[in-house]
């Protein structure tokens, strides 16, 4: 049972908290590996210390880059653009991570060593043609398991070609991996980009790097030139809107409660579901609002709210959305009337196919849905009251969905058994720390 963990009842005291969540993981791993090229000693503050954020140091490590992780702060010691040293035929472990494992590749284009990158059975299932065929095309040979998968094998050139890229998926992932491969590469890199996050942008902004971006109404267009150096800096992180937002619906599902959330990344391109849940809704509110290094942060005050109504949710907020559909879903789940959810393909492409999972976890709850390939229909019961015992298992170990099941518990009743408890050591060690901080 040690790894199971078990709720037996709705969350029954009304709460009125304020809580702190951990560092944003997009931005800790971006930190990490643009440290990593950084000429000097560079300082985090904040650092979210999960073992995707874990594996992205260690990766580095292995290309011979010093790193410090101390209790608040963490420095790594980079050694310039040309500063990885390594063995021969060295092996990089992404775990879980595929932040990690896609933007690392931007990376090693230039590698002069044959490099083999892993991961977990999760990481394993996921798709890296995605990155592969644009990292060919600057004259990087990548070799993938079955054409698209992992295990892989990089190695880099010196004689790097700019490309012209159209991103049509809207991954960040693979945007980021393709502006890091354009700062090694002589000439200008285009690339036009379906929304996506931007943080990758903003951070080489912040960098002073030789990157261009345009914000036009349904893509990005950006121009990324070959940086010929990179200075050492220091980086506050925000906290993930993402982790925020397992509280944020607790909050909102919950009778007469009122939780504020410390210094979350509000970045335009992150608050999906703040926006969704407002349209239904939710009321949610964010003061004292500063910036962190080009990324606007707040404290985000929230209600409960009665009266939830469904929504034809627009496809424009599916990208900002993307790691919270999950949560949305139940709040779905408790609004009256039909919800409809379109375009979401690319939840299926995540760490579990997580449009399936929605659908399978509101099964479970008793909610009638309609799931499609790219769409689910839900249809909303604010009387939800389940008696039930509910087992969530083989699911990949995707922390997400660990998470999200236990709000369901928390907010629908039932008895629930949640496996694989440790999977959400991979973006936020301390969730049932602050979820039962919040219940005392
Ligand atoms: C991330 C991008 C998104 C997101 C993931 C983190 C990033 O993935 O789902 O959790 O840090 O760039 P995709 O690029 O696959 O959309």
């Amino acid at each position: 049972m040690a790894n199971i963990f078990v709720i037996k009842r709705k969350i029954s005291s009304f709460f009125d908290k304020t809580v702190k969540v951990g560092g944003d993981k997009s931005l800790s791993i971006r930190w990490v590996l643009l440290a990593s090229l950084a000429k000097g000693k560079s300082k985090s503050f904040n650092l979210l210390k999960s073992d995707d954020v874990k594996a992205s140091i260690n990766a580095i490590k292995r290309l011979g880059i010093k790193v410090k992780l101390k209790k608040d702060i963490c420095e790594i010691y980079g050694k310039g653009l040309g500063g990885y040293k390594y063995k021969k035929n060295i092996i990089l472990n992404a775990k879980n991570s595929g932040t990690l494992g896609r933007l690392i590749l931007g990376l090693l284009v230039n590698s002069n060593e044959k490099i083999r990158i892993i991961g977990d059975k999760s990481l394993s299932k996921r798709d890296f043609k995605r990155i592969a065929d644009p990292l060919k095309k600057f004259g990087a040979k990548l070799k993938l398991t079955n054409n698209r998968y992992l295990p892989l094998n990089i190695l880099g050139t010196k004689d790097l070609k700019p490309i012209k890229y159209y991103e049509n998926k809207g991954s960040a992932q693979c945007k980021s991996s393709i502006i890091f491969a354009g700062l090694r590469t002589e000439g200008t890199t285009i690339i036009k980009a379906k929304k996506s996050r931007d943080h990758t942008e903003l951070l080489c902004k912040y960098l002073k790097l030789p990157i261009k971006f345009l914000k036009k109404k349904d893509y990005d267009l950006i121009k990324i030139k070959k940086a010929k150096k990179i200075n050492s800096f220091n980086y506050r992180i925000p906290s993930d809107m993402s982790s925020a937002s397992f509280f944020i619906v607790l909050t909102c599902l919950t009778e007469n409660s009122s939780l504020t959330i410390k210094n979350v990344n509000i970045n335009s391109s992150r608050i999906g579901i703040i926006i969704i849940l407002k349209k239904m809704g939710a009321k949610i509110f964010f003061r004292n609002k500063k910036f962190y290094n080009g990324e606007l942060v707040a404290d985000i005050f929230v209600k409960s709210s009665k009266n939830l109504k469904s929504i034809d949710c627009p496809i424009r907020l599916n990208s900002s959305a993307i790691d919270e559909f999950l949560l949305i879903f139940l709040v779905a789940a408790k609004a009256k009337g039909v919800s409809f959810f379109k375009n979401l393909s690319e939840l299926n492409q995540k760490e579990s196919p997580r449009l399936k999972w929605g659908s399978k976890i509101l099964n479970l709850i008793g909610i009638k849905n309609i799931v499609t390939n790219n769409s689910i229909k839900i249809f909303g019961n604010p009387n939800i009251n389940i008696k039930k015992k509910i087992v969530i298992k083989d699911y990949l170990k995707d922390h997400r969905i660990f998470m999200s099941s236990t709000i369901a518990a928390l907010i629908f009743g039932g008895e629930w058994y949640i496996h694989d408890k440790d999977s959400v050591n991979s973006s936020f060690p301390n969730y049932l720390k602050v979820l039962k901080e919040i219940q005392k």
